[in-house]
């Protein structure tokens, strides 16, 4: 595996063609591993980044202590057969004066984990649409746990253009549930027996659409859940279109239940189809 940490390296180390990527912010889990192998599987060329975006994190947000090693990063990334580790530094990506800003607008970034953290799909857009033109994917692979994430990609990237496909990479869970994210390792081992209500609320909103039940009846059964946690407090839980990320009023298919919200320790999110 070639590792490329400055953008003027970048250029000579690429193939002309034929290469599926998976931006990542590291410290890796089974669930970018899992984007990996389906960029190997697709891809004759697979480059993986490695970079702690600060444009994509609020202020009194956790950029200075997100969990970062970049060592162990490596080795799992030479043992699943990565072609090209890209890890750049901060002055990489953002040289000195660098001033412009992608804002994708409407209902994608203003609702849910748009008006929770406002600014955070701009800092994403901004990076992803950087790294794009960095690397020239063919393929670009995101995991479908960050759902709006990957809608504002999407969109990002029919709207300007980018002669790339995004693909989506279903969620990879915990045996009891819990989304895998770098940011579980903030989790007491207290907390941890907990964090499986998020997945839990939105099995019982599934539940209730799949027997026929409305909106109001699936966001009930989901709220009794999370109330089952007073740890937990959520920011939202939802129905809403598969696209627009509007909320619905009657269960459609590809009917997607959101969930978000803190425990003492850490904000999760998480979301599932609750109606095929
Ligand atoms: O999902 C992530 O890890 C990040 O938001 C991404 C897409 C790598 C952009 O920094």
């Amino acid at each position: 595996m070639k590792v490329v940490r400055a953008v003027a390296d970048l250029w000579g180390a690429l193939p002309q063609g034929g290469v599926g990527f998976v931006p990542t912010m590291g410290y890796l889990h089974r669930g970018h591993l899992a984007l990996v192998e389906r960029a190997r599987r697709e891809n004759p060329f697979v480059v993986v980044s490695i970079f702690v975006n600060p444009l994509q994190f609020g202020p009194g947000e956790d950029y200075h202590r997100y969990p970062r090693d970049l060592s162990r990063d490596w080795a799992l990334l030479e043992e699943a057969g990565v072609d090209l580790l890209f890890a750049p530094g901060v002055e990489e990506i953002y040289p000195r004066g660098f001033a412009t800003r992608v804002q994708v607008e409407g209902s994608l970034t203003a609702l849910w984990e748009g008006e929770v953290r406002p600014g955070h799909f701009q800092g994403v857009a901004t990076v992803v649409a950087r790294l794009f033109l960095l690397v020239r994917p063919e393929r670009a692979y995101f995991g479908e746990k960050d759902y709006q994430q990957l809608l504002v990609i999407r969109k990002m990237v029919k709207d300007l253009g980018f002669p790339l496909e995004v693909v989506g990479v279903p969620t990879v869970r915990e045996e009891d549930g819990l989304a895998l994210s770098s940011r579980n390792v903030y989790l007491s081992p207290e907390t941890r027996q907990k964090a499986s209500v998020l997945y839990q609320a939105l099995l019982a909103m599934r539940e209730v659409a799949l027997s026929g039940g409305g909106v109001a009846e699936a966001l009930e059964a989901g709220e009794r859940v999370l109330e089952g946690v007073p740890q937990f407090r959520p920011d939202y839980l939802a129905i809403v279109h598969p696209e627009t990320l509007l909320p619905l009023s009657r269960i459609l298919p590809g009917a997607r239940g959101l969930v978000a919200g803190r425990f003492p320790e850490v904000r999760l999110i998480d979301n599932l189809e609750v109606y095929p």
